[in-house]
């Protein structure tokens, strides 16, 4: 009778039952009527001259039994000694990336850099002056409604738009000025699929002699075909807002549909992305600018708009919930 055969078949039979009663292997392999202990009795008919070697050869057998018995000994292919299968694939770590926001927040800061405005950023918590006063929106001014203003204590508040960068900016620099500013701004809006308490804007100014519109538009028109490729349209709205005067609003042409009609762009075949216009002359005169000598234009558009426009994105809830399985889509 051959050890090494017999060995080979207990050690067959223990990777069956480690499939199928992994709790009996203690005592079925190592307990005192254990299966190992059967091996060792076969050494009495061994002739003398190779007990010694029997007797390491199955010591070592009954410490592999043991350690897998310890370890939690799960099936492992048949013939294989070894629980650790280096051919399984393995397990990546979690890489990080950046928030959908973010990304386009990234991309549009990096178009206007390219244009050769400087990144400038301002507090969220604001005063009415910066927000409302100096942006040519008084107190019982009716546009003041359209805002649904956080207040904290007079003269304190969440800033409601990034507007109020511009005057910090105006205040604090004479021209030229080419700056946009990034930043999250806060409106008491009810969430519902396109509100939420919290967004992002990126606000955009230039001043100088002779700014004039037709700046602005080619701007804008080579951030729009930045942005959303070179065959895009723009198209300019007239509007009103009390800080700039003429004022604008832009659409570009459906990126979806590529401006043939489509639910994203209720079939118009244009999607409105951003405000903009002249700056106001009362607007540059309450920063210490004068009027007479200097011009301006700005812009503002909403980050997160722009972002679930970009990505498909029904809800802007979405984008502050944080789950994984929305996340990793994007
Ligand atoms: N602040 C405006 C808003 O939040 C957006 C805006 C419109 C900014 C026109 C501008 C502008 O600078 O010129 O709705």
């Amino acid at each position: 009778m051959n050890l090494e055969s017999r060995i080979a078949e207990v050690r067959a039979q223990f990777d069956t039952d480690a499939q199928n009663e992994p709790d009996r292997l203690k005592s079925k392999y190592l307990g005192p009527k254990g299966l190992v202990r059967e091996l060792f009795g076969l050494m009495k008919d061994l002739p003398p001259a190779e007990k010694g070697s029997a007797g390491k050869r199955l010591n070592e057998f009954k410490k592999e039994l043991e350690e897998l018995v310890s370890r939690g000994a799960k099936p492992v292919a048949a013939g294989t000694s070894e629980i650790f299968d280096p051919t399984l694939p393995g397990d990546a770590p979690e890489a990080g990336r950046p928030h959908p926001v973010m990304r386009v927040w990234d991309e549009i800061v990096t178009i206007f850099q390219r244009l050769g405005f400087d990144v400038v950023y301002g507090p969220e918590i604001e005063n009415e002056e910066n927000n409302f006063d100096a942006l040519n929106v008084p107190p019982e001014h009716p546009s003041r409604d359209a805002f649904d203003t956080y207040y904290i204590e007079p003269p304190w508040l969440l800033r409601t738009h990034t507007s109020p960068v511009q005057i910090r900016t105006m205040k604090a620099t004479q021209p030229p000025i080419r700056v946009i500013a990034p930043g999250k701004v806060f409106r008491a809006d009810k969430p519902d699929a396109g509100h939420s308490p919290m967004f992002h804007q990126v606000e955009g100014l230039m001043v100088g002699e002779d700014v004039t519109f037709a700046q602005l538009k080619g701007v804008l028109e080579l951030f729009v075909k930045s942005m959303w490729g070179g065959d895009s349209r723009i198209r300019f709205r007239p509007s009103f807002f009390p800080f700039t005067e003429p004022s604008a609003e832009v659409d570009v042409s459906c990126f979806i549909c590529a401006a043939k009609g489509c639910p994203a762009c209720k079939q118009s075949g244009w999607m409105e992305v951003l405000g903009s216009g002249m700056v106001h002359p009362k607007v540059l005169q309450n920063c210490g600018i004068n009027p007479e000598k200097y011009t301006g234009f700005a812009f503002g558009m909403g980050i997160d708009r722009i972002c679930m426009l970009k990505y498909g994105i029904p809800d802007i809830r979405l984008l502050f919930e944080n789950h994984f399985r929305f996340l990793r889509q994007i």
